[in-house]
């Protein structure tokens, strides 16, 4: 079989391509470079236990007209919450707590308020494109909280971070690399803007606690930079909203194409969050990333020389039969459904899962509660998705339902996560 990981074909439906991967060649070197393809579970684990020898790094250089936009901005482009151990983790020790146990409690209200707002707005209708009406606005709006950016940015913000995963998106032709960089450039601008503001007012938010915080890296606590607070901002905010959109339209097209799926959710909403496991294994919106090769190696006897990059597809490794009992499928009681790699695992697993989680929880149970007969809208969809090499995302979703206020008259029982997220 010819292989061709840059073709559309294959970006439309990578899912043949990583069956034959597995089968037949797991450590595949893409043709003409130094770049490993890695796409069995148990190979993609190995390589995530050993960072010494497969570090996080830059995979490319960017070019020199690049490099001279940052410096004419004074900026350097850097992901300290990328970083590799031992500095990694002092870096990730700053946000975590925003993330998880009672910091993720504290946005329930605000994710609950921003699910409703937005249901409001087209639930009389009948019809949504749900990608740009819903899973577009609702992650940007609570990561755009989150931070204690202003709302009124988000359409700037949204730009910048569109240019900021497009070098993970595709390979860049030199004109697009400069303008990715002038792009970056602007948003650090304004985030510079932003931390003199919160340094001199300080809000409760994350931008506010990053520019009072210690950081102990390096020895003694010393306050963060601002190109450090920037960098780490910038990557909460891309992180924050393109994959949480991406999953959310996901979601909504694996629920209603896969037979029984709607109608087993509808009646037993505390299934709802396994049913979100599922979707980001099976339609992971982060298909793959990458770490570079930092000592002469070797991968299921594969020789890897030092110097070349290996690229991890999450996504294949998701859908390994060897790890995942049928593997195409939805089940709602698979046993091992949180070992898929969708949010990595290990010390780079992602700080944001459990708002993804969260966020997307939620917005299946209130979609589930508020929009009766929901189905895919017949004849106005093509389920293609964007071509790209790191990321999925569906194009868009038309679904339609029953307008409020003339729905049935069983409208499913509140789940547990759901009257926690109301405050009842
Ligand atoms: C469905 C939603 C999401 C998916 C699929 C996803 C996926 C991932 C993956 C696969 C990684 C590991 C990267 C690697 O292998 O090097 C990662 C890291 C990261 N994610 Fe997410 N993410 C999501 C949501 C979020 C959210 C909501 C945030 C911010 C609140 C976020 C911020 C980050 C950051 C900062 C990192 C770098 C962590 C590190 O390298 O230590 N992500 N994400």
């Amino acid at each position: 079989m010819d292989v061709d990981l840059f073709a559309s074909a294959t970006q439309e439906d990578w899912y043949p391509t990583y069956q034959y991967l597995r089968d037949e060649r797991p450590v595949y070197r893409i043709p003409g470079t130094d770049d490993y393809v890695i796409t069995r579970y148990d190979d993609i684990m190995a390589v995530l236990r050993h960072q010494r020898t497969f570090p996080t790094g830059a995979s490319k250089r960017r070019s020199e007209a690049a490099q001279a936009v940052y410096d004419r901005g004074g900026w350097q482009r850097m992901t300290p919450l990328g970083t590799n151990p031992p500095v990694h983790r002092h870096y990730r020790a700053l946000v975590d707590h925003f993330f998880t146990g009672p910091g993720l409690d504290r946005w329930r209200p605000v994710i609950g308020r921003y699910i409703d707002e937005q249901l409001s707005t087209f639930e009389n209708d009948g019809q949504v494109e749900w990608s740009s009406q819903y899973a577009v606005p609702v992650p940007v709006r609570v990561i755009t909280h989150v931070l204690g950016l202003p709302e009124a940015d988000i359409p700037k913000l949204k730009k910048w971070s569109a240019a900021w995963i497009l070098p993970f998106v595709r390979p860049l032709q030199p004109e697009e690399d400069v303008w990715v960089a002038e792009q970056v450039v602007e948003m650090y601008d304004y985030l510079a803007g932003q931390i003199e503001t919160k340094r001199a007012e300080p809000g409760d938010d994350v931008i506010s606690y990053l520019t009072q915080a210690g950081f102990t890296g390096d020895g003694e606590p010393r306050p963060l930079s601002d190109q450090e607070i920037i960098t780490i901002v910038d990557h909460l905010f891309v992180g924050g909203n393109e994959t949480t959109t991406f999953a959310m339209s996901s979601a909504l097209w694996v629920m209603l194409r896969d037979g029984g799926c709607y109608e087993r959710l509808r009646a037993d909403l505390s299934l709802v969050p396994d049913f979100v496991e599922e979707v980001l294994r099976l339609e992971s919106p982060t298909q793959g990333l990458w770490r570079v090769v930092a000592e002469d190696t070797e991968i299921a006897g594969v020789p890897i020389p030092r110097g070349s990059t290996v690229h991890l597809r999450y996504a294949s490794g998701n859908r390994d039969e060897r790890m995942f009992e049928c593997p195409a499928e939805v089940r709602l009681d698979r046993p091992n459904s949180r070992r898929h790699l969708a949010f990595t695992l290990g010390e780079h697993q992602c700080p944001g899962a459990d708002l993804s989680r969260l966020e997307q929880v939620l917005t299946l149970d209130a979609a589930l509660r508020r929009l009766p007969d929901l189905r895919l809208a017949a004849g106005r969809n093509d389920f293609r998705h964007v071509p790209m090499f790191t990321m999925r995302a569906l194009r868009e979703l038309h679904l339609e339902f029953t307008p409020a206020g003339r729905g049935p008259s069983s409208t499913p029982r509140m789940a547990d996560h759901q009257r926690r997220a109301d405050g009842q």
